[in-house]
Order: structure tokens, then C-alpha cells, then sequence
């Protein structure tokens, strides 16, 4: 899905959500765990203020877990009850009402002390774009339904979805924009796949994040296209292109005169990476001991 946020539409998404908070018990903030920071708008805490939410690192199954383990820590010591699912095959999404149901044990409770039967929870799954909202959705609900974003002057009554859980969530997720006017937020998201590469050059992207993955992930690089050995200093670009250059030669990237065609060879690093073939990779950690500097 692609969205041109300006202004206006920022301030009419926060509406939107916060017309919705109106109406459920807990919020659901989607975030990827290869990318928990450069996933979060950066109005969140205002826009779902004063209520209870779950964060959930989807994406799981592509992001290093020992940093995923991290982030949960990090969240938690935030005020935050986190977990790590995997929407695309549904691993651990069990744990969203479970948890949704701990953070909401009060309410509950005080409804059961009045003689109330308590309703299923209800919920609402915000998130930016291709975190994996509908997805997800889908997966709770056991069954795919066509999901879509609220339409701008489309007014319509919401409708609850049931879930195979004891949860109802609304048929509309709220979709938040990210930081994007942090050039760094823009080219981890799209690396991830997050922001489509017509937005940003592909060479780019695939240098920003080559740069990335041979400071933190190196032994992975290295394994996955036979490249010999580490660049003296990540930080020097000639050398950042030399093993760009060493994967197109690799690959059979070349174009007349034994050139590597650059604009290819970033295609394939970018598919490899995106894909979890070059293993599970976490591109920003809560703790300089992780993947590498801190709340990058
Ligand atoms: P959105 O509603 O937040 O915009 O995101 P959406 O569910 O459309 O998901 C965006 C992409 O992310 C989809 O891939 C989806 O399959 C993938 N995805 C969602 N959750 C997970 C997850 O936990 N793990 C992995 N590995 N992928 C996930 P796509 O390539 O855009 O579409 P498709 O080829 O899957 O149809």
C-alpha cells in the first residue's frame, strides 16, 4: 500500500484512531522486529494515550531473536507488555489475547465482581504501512478478509471481527506514518521492504544497507556470497562498493567489459536480505552490546 502522507492526512489519521480508541478495550501497536524503532511513529504515546496497549513485534521470524529478547526487555522496562509473533504463519499470535487478557485483568475482574459476564476484549491493530497489519488480522481471525484502510471522507459504521480467540478486533486498522523525515528511518524501512524502492534509489538502498550488514552481520555476509574478507572500515564507502562489487562478481552480475552492474547486484542483496536468506537480521538494538550502536 502506498500513502503520500502530508499534513492534513497525518492529522486525519490521528483523528481516525483516536475516534476508534472510543470504542476498545486495548490498542495493538505493530511493530517489525527487525526494525522496532524506524517502525514507530513517532507520535505514538500521544495519539494512544491513556490507553492499555500491547506492543507486538511482528516479523519475528526474520529478525535475530536474541535482540528480539531484547527489545521485550526494553519495551517492558518502558511500561510496555510486548511480544514477538509471526503473522505470515501465525507462530506465537496465541500470545496477543493472552497477554491483551493479563493487561486488562483489572477491568475484568471488576466486571466479574459486579455479576457482569465480560464480552469478548476488544481490540485494535495500528501500525504503519506493511507491518503486517491484515495480515495478522487475517491470522487471528482464522479465515482472510478483505481489509482496507479508512478511506479519506468515506464515513461507514464499523464492524467487529471475530477471532478464533476471545477477542473481537475493528475491520479497520489504524495506519500510522512513520519518522520519515529521518533519512536513516527511510532507508532501513526500505530495506525491509517497508518502502517501496521507487521512492529511493536501489543502489542506494542496497549500499546503506550492505554498510549496515557488514559492521553487525559480517559472518552472514561473508558465508552467503563467498566473499573473503572483512572491509578494514565499514565506514569507507570505496571499500562499502569493493563488496558490493564482490557480490555482483559472485553472482554473475557483469555487464561488457567485466563491469559489475551495480543496479543488479543491489537487486539481489535487497531480495536476499528481505527474504531471510542471509539469516535472521535485527538492524536496530535497545543495547550497544546487540546489533550495534544504540537506539539506532
Ligand atoms: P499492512 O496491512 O500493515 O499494510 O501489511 P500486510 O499485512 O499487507 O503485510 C505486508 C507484507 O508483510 C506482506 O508481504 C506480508 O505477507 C508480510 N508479512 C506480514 N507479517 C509477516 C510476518 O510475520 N513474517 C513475514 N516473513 N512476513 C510477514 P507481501 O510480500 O507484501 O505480500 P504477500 O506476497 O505475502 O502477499
Amino acid at each position: 500500500m502506498t500513502i503520500q502522507w502530508f499534513p492534513g492526512h497525518m492529522t486525519r489519521a490521528k483523528r481516525q484512531i483516536q475516534a476508534k480508541l472510543k470504542l476498545i478495550d486495548i490498542a495493538i501497536e505493530l511493530l517489525d522486529a527487525r526494525v522496532p524503532l524506524s517502525s514507530r511513529n513517532p507520535m505514538v504515546d500521544e495519539i494512544l494515550s491513556g490507553k492499555p496497549r500491547l506492543i507486538v513485534l511482528n516479523k519475528s521470524d526474520l529478525a535475530d531473536p536474541k535482540v528480539t529478547e531484547q527489545w521485550i526487555e526494553y519495551f517492558k522496562y518502558e511500561g510496555h507488555e510486548t511480544v514477538a509473533v509471526d503473522s505470515s504463519t501465525g507462530t506465537r499470535i496465541g500470545d496477543i489475547p493472552m497477554k491483551a487478557k493479563e493487561i486488562l485483568k483489572e477491568k475484568i475482574d471488576r466486571q466479574l465482581a459486579k455479576g457482569m459476564n465480560p464480552r469478548a476484549m476488544r481490540g485494535l491493530i495500528v501500525g504503519i504501512p506493511n507491518v503486517g497489519k491484515s495480515t495478522l488480522i487475517n491470522r487471528l481471525a482464522g479465515r482472510n478478509i478483505a481489509i482496507t484502510g479508512d478511506k479519506p471522507g468515506v464515513t461507514k459504521g464499523q464492524q467487529w471481527i471475530k477471532t478464533t480467540y476471545e477477542m473481537d478486533l475493528l475491520d479497520t486498522p489504524g495506519i500510522l506514518w512513520p519518522k520519515f523525515e529521518d533519512e536513516l528511518v527511510g532507508y532501513r524501512l526500505a530495506m525491509t521492504g517497508a518502502i517501496r524502492e521507487q521512492i529511493l534509489n536501489v543502489e542506494d538502498i542496497a549500499f546503506f544497507a550492505v554498510r549496515e550488514l557488514v559492521e553487525r552481520y559480517w559472518p552472514a555476509m561473508q558465508e552467503r556470497f563467498k566473499l573473503d574478507k572483512a572491509p578494514s572500515d565499514p565506514t569507507d564507502s570505496d571499500e562499502v562498493v569493493r563488496v558490493m562489487e564482490d557480490i555482483g562478481r559472485r553472482r554473475g552480475c557483469l555487464v561488457s567489459g567485466g563491469q559489475v552492474d551495480l543496479e543488479k547486484t543491489s537487486g539481489i542483496i535487497l531480495r536476499e536480505l528481505r527474504s531471510g536468506n542471509l539469516g535472521r537480521i535485527t538492524l536496530e538494538a535497545p543495547f550497544p552490546a546487540a546489533a550495534g550502536r544504540p537506539g539506532e
